[in-house]
């Protein structure tokens, strides 16, 4: 029996920086979900027949959310639908299974590394062909159709037993549970040298993961500990928890600090990293030694052909705007191309489809390549543990002889949290206001070289994106970045990026945030943060 029930469109559910995400009070009005869903399906043509993966982290609501999508791909027209085994996929293996299986699309559920409960965050997100995020013109559509929708469809059928590993029909389509590790455990299995970490491992060399009580934890444990030997217990907080165990499963300094405590002390292990509650963000720590992931992108990016999957070069590389130009000195040493895109992965597949770019990353811990569409949080541990099987240095050390080599892109980025929408806005149109007449004014030793609110064409489809950003440029190659977040749930994020570029080895070992005091202070003066947000000081500083 397929239901047509009537509804009543929300106002709020325009797709974000990635996907709608919403209190999980929000997702429990009537409908709510199911407006959403359905205004995904109506903005999409061609799909009857054809296959639907469905997965998520695992998160509160996260099971319920998955038995309505499932009833309602099977009234709206799906013939197959492939979901993880407990709902269970984290965001790189959806878009794993998506691309692999040659499926439509995905939904996929989830916060990302916001907490979850009852009474903290869920989201839905749609997934195109390819396996990536659906590019604006579909998320737009979405909004669009959740804005009129006045009815949606669904199976009237039992709830399906996801825990079952095998296949269920719901009116006519087919359900199939699918182990949710195994695909992707075989894909790393290809791109990376497992018999070189293997013997690593073997070697004495330490390895700790932090799961945060998220969904990498079975992935880390079955590809770390099962497959590559790691001592059992080198995967922390592995049990995927609806409520990640109460923590902020956010792979940083803040976060994650129990990792970085471990990491700075005597007897830390050599390699210590963390995923999100989705798993597609990663968190570096070497003994010693953070590594910003700006950093670890361009040192990726520099020995990514000592992994297998690797081996013949890199197309290009591609940053988000405010990721530092790290990377940029290392495309430029290699002579192949360098793209900025907005902040968002989903501005990356283009490229990666055309095959301009082979790794992608963002300052907000997410690095990848064109294996999938998403970032991938373990994919990042595993090339790093590659690097360092092949290259049998300490990760401190290969990290200073890049700087040696490239230079130092000092960096780091101010968070301001819940701070007042319209104070938030103000302050970027304050700023915009002040684009034209910001070049050439000095600021101590700083000269303004170029003052502009970023925007992107896409060098394959030529659509353009505007209005992603403030940045001022200083001569030298110091810049400060402004934008507001697009993942926040509640009031607005102000984010701050700071870099500055220091090409002197005998300068690389200051504090961070001392190498960029005076770019601090600018930024307030240039800003007005403090005046205007209330706020003394960041919320979180990464
Ligand atoms: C998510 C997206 C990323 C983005 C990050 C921060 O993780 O997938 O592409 O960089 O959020 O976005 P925000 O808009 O909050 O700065
Ligand atoms: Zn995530």
């Amino acid at each position: 029996m397929i239901k047509t029930v009537s509804t009543k469109p929300y106002d709020d559910q325009k797709p974000g920086t990635s996907g709608l995400r919403k209190k999980v009070p929000v997702f429990q009005q009537p409908n709510y979900a199911e407006n959403f869903i359905q205004s995904i399906f109506d903005s999409l043509e061609g799909f009857s027949g054809q296959t639907l993966v469905i997965g998520g982290d695992g998160r509160y609501y996260n099971r319920e959310v998955i038995q309505i999508a499932i009833k309602m791909a099977a009234a709206n027209g799906f013939g197959q639908v492939l979901v993880g085994r407990g709902g269970i996929l984290s965001t790189p293996a959806a878009s794993h299974l998506i691309r692999k299986y040659g499926a439509f699309g995905g939904i996929i559920l989830s916060a990302s590394h916001n907490p979850g409960g009852p009474t903290e965050d869920f989201g839905i997100k749609y997934n195109v062909g390819n396996g990536g995020p659906a590019p604006e013109k579909i998320t737009d559509a979405i909004f669009a159709r959740s804005k009129v929708i006045d009815s949606y469809k669904i199976a009237d059928a039992a709830d399906i037993n996801i825990d079952l590993e095998g296949t269920q029909t719901v009116e006519g389509m087919t359900v199939t549970v699918v182990d949710p590790v195994t695909d992707y455990a075989d894909l790393m299995e290809q791109l990376f040298d497992f018999p070189a970490i293997r013997r690593m491992f073997a070697g004495g060399f330490r390895v700790v993961f932090d799961a945060m009580s998220a969904v990498t934890g079975p992935y880390a444990k079955e590809i770390l500990e099962n497959r590559l030997g790691a001592p059992k217990g080198s995967v922390l907080n592995f049990m995927p928890l609806p409520d990640f165990g109460g923590h902020h499963p956010d792979p940083n300094l803040v976060y994650a600090r129990a990792l970085y405590d471990t990491m700075m002390a005597d007897d830390a292990p050599d390699f210590g990293a963390a995923s999100d509650g989705d798993g597609d963000r990663n968190l570096i720590i070497g003994r010693g030694i953070f590594v910003t992931p700006s950093d670890s992108l361009a040192l990726l990016a520099a020995n990514a052909h000592l992994a297998p999957g690797y081996s013949k070069g890199l197309a290009g590389i591609a940053r988000s705007m405010p990721t530092s130009g790290a990377a940029d000195r290392v495309a430029d040493k290699l002579g192949i191309g360098m793209y900025e895109t907005p902040t968002g992965w989903k501005f990356f597949g283009n490229l990666l489809d055309a095959g301009k770019v082979t790794i992608c990353g963002e300052e907000s811990a997410g690095t990848g390549s064109d294996h999938v569409r998403e970032k991938d949080g373990l994919w990042a541990v595993l090339l790093w543990l590659n690097i360092l099987a092949v290259r049998k240095e300490s990760v401190i050390d290969i990290v200073r002889a890049h700087w040696a080599t490239y230079g130092r892109n000092y960096y780091s980025r101010h968070d301001y949290e819940e701070v007042d929408t319209d104070a938030a806005n103000g302050l970027i149109s304050a700023l915009r206001d002040r684009l034209a007449d910001l070049p050439s004014k000095t600021f101590g030793a700083l000269t303004v070289e170029k003052a502009d609110d970023f925007a992107y064409h896409d060098p394959v489809d030529h659509s353009v994106s505007e209005h992603q950003g403030i940045r001022i440029l200083f001569a030298g190659g110091s810049r400060i970045v402004f934008r507001l977040s697009g993942t926040g749930t509640s009031g607005a994020t102000l984010r701050v990026y700071i870099e500055r570029f220091e090409p002197d080895t005998s300068r690389h070992d200051i504090e961070t945030q001392k190498a960029l005091a005076d770019l601090i202070a600018v930024a307030d003066e240039i800003a007005g943060i403090k005046g205007r947000t209330g706020r003394s000081a960041p919320s979180v500083i990464t």
